[in-house]
């Protein structure tokens, strides 16, 4: 059984010895022209005059195209319609695309681009949250709100409230792959593009769309991407998008690759944002009423802001029952990039708010935070198991059988699958966080420079996409005479080892070794209408339709062999490369050969949708999710209090994968999400200056974690129990949740900063909390500014 096995991403030899092809590695054809953009200097502004002589005198240059070589301008949006692919008349930020230019070599186009001559009227730009707030500028009509129960009421009649606003920033997404395309003009007009994207069919339907094509005149191809993190949702649009119009115009392949800096100053990030909080509770620290407040940051253009800020207020319980809530969430409009996916898709946006509420609420009641966290967990109400089962409520009194009753979200989606309870006992203890928790208090009164802080923080993730449908996903399967497998899918591999997984899937239906199935590139033309890579939904969906196409041909198979041996099709039994019925046995080859010369079909299509989801946006009810992914995290940090400098010393991390279907790919996966979050709140900070411009645009000014910023220790374990739903496996989604587990770096952080002082302060600290912020929130602390 392949299925389930800890094996290598099918690519790793190919990544570690550069032989791993990219968009930028493909042999272009002689001729092939390469393009640049000339960029928006200003963050608001009316467009005078475009001087592009100099540009077009630039040695190499072939072809220059501004606004007024358009009739009609394609768009480049995921959405609205509203991302012209080079500005018209009016720029909205620093960086928006102005002109575009083609060159003989990506260097002639590099240095041609710069000889632009902008005549551009300035108009005021609304750059944060609260002058966009103050301008009424937004995507909607007014905020998304959404309620249950008397928020209000419940707050007057708390016995205690604590109330903060902190700001969370945005983060880059720093694949290390920037963004790129290449267009290949076929004959008759049709088009060939090779894109580094999460979504080949979005490529596919703007080029179209574009080159006033049909779809099936276009054609998306997509090996792989050296990261997405969600950056490749929407982002490569302009590229594709820019190349075929070139490619189209001049008749000659043409390729686009965005320099480093130009890709931080263009594309979109996450979105940062201000959550303002008001939590009343009880003696025990219980949650009696609660109210967010999100202010999103959404920048120029709508893009995926609005599923993004939706799914912010989907997660702003994230394990914690709220009998009474009020969720008030703005998407505004401002003069900078266009905040975008970002693994969590705003997830780790709500989940922050709630989490800093646990532990402001902790400090008030003079509490282990973790305490307070579990006394609001979600009650634990397997419906499956019925009453009376085992752990779950980690006491020996009988339950009252409304407490058999799963408790519902905020947006009324029972909660039937929550573990929260039962992995923090286990991770509690396998981290042995009380006695460290206590050990640290003890060494912190004896330290005065060097502080220590702890933080546990757990995570229920909702998996499906939240726009209905886009939950289906096609694949399609042969089987060669041979017995060799090629698979393809819809999904994108980005390196999160979708590909791998999905061919142990394969190879487990023909009961194969997983090397016999062939991975190849995504490829619009062999399955069609797919679905970004995206909501870590990749492995359920086209890991099933993948599952469906193999088991078709493998019935058809096993129906032919039962004929021929006189056999019922169900004692067909295919494992370890074998096939037997009846006393034959049969390598997978022969049987395949045999198909084969009886004429028998071996090739497949299969289709998946996820069942159960229903969800009215709108009034912010019904079931957006097939089920939750949990995890649990404790980080352990040491600050220095003289300089605000800092370290993770510990991570233990238990993670919820279900029957996971490659725990080697997994734990990566939960590593990588691990660090990447805590660097969303640590190190990674976008600064941008009074006019807009984004000062941190390099690796120079804008720091990622590196090897040596990991854990010093890190223990990663899965919670390897199948999904109580029927997914491929039972095994669950793993891409994004882990991501939030970051979030017990920055308040492990934030327990160290309390240690300062007399403890009597709750430290508001914000995100990223670089070293200058805990500098400055130490010194509040101490009473020193
Ligand atoms: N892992 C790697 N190595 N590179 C990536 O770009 N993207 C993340 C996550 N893990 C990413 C990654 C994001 S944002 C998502 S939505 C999922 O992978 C997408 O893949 P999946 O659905 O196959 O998990
Ligand atoms: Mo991931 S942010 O859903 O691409």
């Amino acid at each position: 059984m392949s299925m389930g096995k800890p094996l290598p991403h099918d690519s790793g030899p190919l990544h570690v010895t550069g032989v791993a092809r990219y968009v930028d590695d493909i042999p272009t054809p002689a001729g092939t022209l390469h393009l640049a953009f000339g960029l928006s200097p200003v963050a608001h502004g009316r467009i005078r005059s475009l001087d592009l002589s100099a540009v077009r005198n630039s040695p190499g240059v072939v072809g220059v195209w501004s606004a007024e070589d358009f009739d009609h301008m394609p768009d480049c949006s995921p959405s609205a319609e509203d991302e012209p692919l080079l500005a018209t008349g009016t720029v909205h930020y620093v960086g928006q695309q102005v002109f575009l230019l083609a060159a003989e070599s990506h260097l002639a186009a590099r240095k041609a681009v710069k000889k632009a001559k902008f005549d551009i009227e300035e108009l005021p730009a609304l750059l944060t949250v609260d002058q966009a707030l103050a301008a009424n500028s937004r995507f909607e009509s007014g905020p998304s709100i959404w309620t249950r129960g008397d928020a209000a009421g419940a707050l007057a009649k708390s016995p205690h409230i604590v109330e903060g606003r902190m700001e969370v920033g945005g983060q880059e997404h720093f694949y290390l792959e920037g963004q790129v395309a290449l267009a290949l003009p076929l004959e008759n007009g049709d088009m060939l593009v090779h894109a580094s994207s999460q979504h080949p069919t979005e490529i596919q339907h703007k080029v179209a769309h574009a080159l006033h094509l049909s779809m099936s005149a276009v054609r998306v191809e997509v090996r792989r991407m050296g990261g997405g993190f969600g950056g490749k949702e929407s982002q490569g649009n302009a590229l594709a998008v820019a190349c075929a119009i070139a490619a189209a115009r001049t008749g000659r392949p043409c390729k686009l690759r965005y320099d480093r800096d130009d890709d931080m100053v263009i594309t979109g990030k996450r979105h940062d944002l201000a959550i303002g909080y008001k939590a009343g509770f009880d003696d025990a620290g219980k949650l009696t009423g609660i109210e967010f407040l999100h202010l999103f940051r959404c920048g120029w253009s709508q893009d995926l802001s609005l599923p993004v800020a939706d799914r912010a207020m989907l997660h702003a319980d994230n394990a914690y029952w709220l009998p009474h809530v009020r969720i008030e969430s703005h998407r505004l409009k401002t003069n900078t990039q266009s905040a975008t996916a970002y693994r969590g898709f705003g997830g780790p946006q709500g989940i922050i708010g709630i989490e800093r509420v646990m532990d402001h609420i902790a400090h008030a009641l003079k509490k282990d935070p973790l305490e307070v966290r579990r006394v609001n967990y979600y009650r634990e109400c397997d419906v499956d198991q019925g009453p009376g089962h085992g752990h779950r409520y980690g006491g020996p009194h009988s339950p009252k059988a409304e407490e058999l009753q799963p408790q519902t979200t905020p947006y009324l989606m029972p909660i039937e699958d929550f573990i929260g309870h039962a992995m923090t006992a286990k991770l509690s203890e396998t981290s042995d966080y009380v006695a460290r928790r206590e050990a640290i208090r003890e060494w912190n009164k004896t330290s005065p420079v060097l502080k220590r802080g702890i933080a546990m923080v757990p995570v229920k993730f909702g998996i499906s996409f939240t726009l209905t449908w886009l939950n289906q996903a096609g694949a399609l399967v042969h089987v060669y005479q041979d017995g060799s497998i090629r698979m393809n899918h819809g999904g994108t591999e980005m390196g999160q080892g979708l590909f791998q997984k999905i061919a142990q899937v394969a190879a487990g239906v023909f009961g194969v070794d997983a090397e016999m199935v062939k991975i190849t590139a995504t490829d619009t033309a062999l399955v069609p209408n797919t679905s970004a890579t995206a909501a870590s939904s990749g492995a359920d969906m086209n890991g099933m339709a993948v599952k469906i196409a193999c088991e078709a041909i493998r019935e058809r198979m096993a129906a032919h062999l039962a004929e021929k041996h006189q056999a019922d099709p169900a004692q067909v039994r295919f494992a370890d490369g074998r096939v037997q019925v009846g006393g034959a046995d049969y390598s997978f080859a022969e049987v395949a050969a045999m198909a084969y010369q009886s004429r028998v079909s071996l090739s497949s299509t299969g289709f998946y949708k996820t069942p159960k989801i229903t969800w009215d946006r709108v009034k912010g009810q019904g079931r957006p999710f097939l089920y939750f992914a949990y995890g649990a995290a404790v980080t352990e940090v040491v600050i220095d209090t003289l300089t605000g400098e800092n370290r993770i010393l510990r991570a233990d991390i238990l993670h919820d994968t279900g029957n996971s279907l490659n725990p080697a790919i997994d734990i990566g996966q939960v590593e990588g999400a691990y660090v990447q979050g805590a660097g969303w709140l640590t190190t990674e900070e976008l600064v941008w200056n009074d006019k807009g411009r984004l000062t941190t645009h390099a690796p120079s000014t804008y720091k990622i974690p590196a090897c040596s910023d990991r854990p010093r220790v890190f223990n990663v374990a899965l919670w390897d129990r199948p999904n109580r739903e029927d997914t491929v496996g039972r095994s669950k989604a793993v891409g994004e949740p882990p991501f939030n587990l970051g979030i017990s770096a920055f308040l492990a952080l934030s327990d160290a900063v309390a240690a300062c002082g007399d403890g009597s302060v709750y430290p508001h600290l914000d995100a990223p909390a670089t070293a200058e912020r805990i500098l400055m929130a130490v010194k509040r602390q101490r009473g020193d500014v």
